[in-house]
């Protein structure tokens, strides 16, 4: 694999099975992603967007074909090594946020840095500047209840940002936002690229959003295009 390629999807299937049903969520997809790019996989509702998003993540495993991070096929790693690799590499952004709701913002921020082993006194202080950096430094005790949408997809991102990872994958981070709050967070999103170097693939059913990103991919019925 090129050494600037950080992630690749080759053909890869994923069906899903509800009962007697099969569901073809991805029917072939491919997508290559190199090292400091801002993708967005643009496509409508039910086209696979979330589905692609765990492989490019790696939280789920292809029914078909190879996902690569970096130069490790994922399917020869075993699933703790695969744990520790992705925690280390990736960090992740929802549409609802996805924090844990009786932890306070630094906890929660704090939490993907407990398993990668680091002693309790630099969690702290690291989540700290990251809830700085993103504008939270008052909001540092608030569980996600007590703050709004855009606060809590902050905490997300500072929350994805917290092992320092080379990749942040969006799933619709402002499908829960008013468009103001929005496009705060797709300038963050931006800045993370153009300033920090961070290699972001956003998902989004959202054009407005998808042309924040200098590439974007289309999918349509779990294929992209
Ligand atoms: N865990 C699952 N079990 C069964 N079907 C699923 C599951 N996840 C997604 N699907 C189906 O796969 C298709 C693609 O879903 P998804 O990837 O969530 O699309 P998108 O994010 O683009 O809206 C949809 O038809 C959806 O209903
Ligand atoms: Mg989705």
């Amino acid at each position: 694999m090129d050494k600037d390629t950080v992630i690749r999807l080759e053909d890869v299937h994923k069906h899903y099975r509800m009962g007697e049903a099969i569901v073809k969520a991805l029917r072939g997809s491919s997508l290559k992603v190199k090292k400091g790019e801002f993708i967005a996989v643009q496509g409508p509702s039910g086209s696979g967007k979330s589905t692609l998003m765990n492989m490019i993540g790696c939280l789920d495993t292809p029914t078909k074909g190879d996902v690569f991070l970096e130069r490790w096929n994922i399917a020869n790693l075993e699933e703790s090594d695969l744990a520790q690799l992705r925690g280390r590499k990736i960090g992740f952004i929802f549409q609802t946020f996805n924090l844990i709701n009786n932890l306070n913002a630094l906890e929660n921020v704090a939490l993907p840095m407990v398993f990668q082993n680091m002693d309790y006194e630099d969690r702290m202080k690291t989540a700290k500047k990251l809830l700085v950096d993103v504008g939270l430094g008052d909001r540092l005790q608030h569980k996600p209840s007590e703050m709004s949408g855009g606060q809590r997809q902050r905490v997300a991102i500072a929350r994805a940002l917290a092992n320092n990872p080379d990749v942040v994958l969006a799933d619709e981070p402002t499908g829960n936002l008013d468009t103001k709050t929005g496009k705060k967070v797709l300038e963050k999103l931006k800045e993370l690229n153009e300033e920090s170097g961070k290699t972001i693939v956003m998902v989004t059913h959202d054009p407005h959003a998808a042309e924040y990103a200098e590439r974007i991919v289309e999918i349509k019925d779990g294929v992209t295009q």
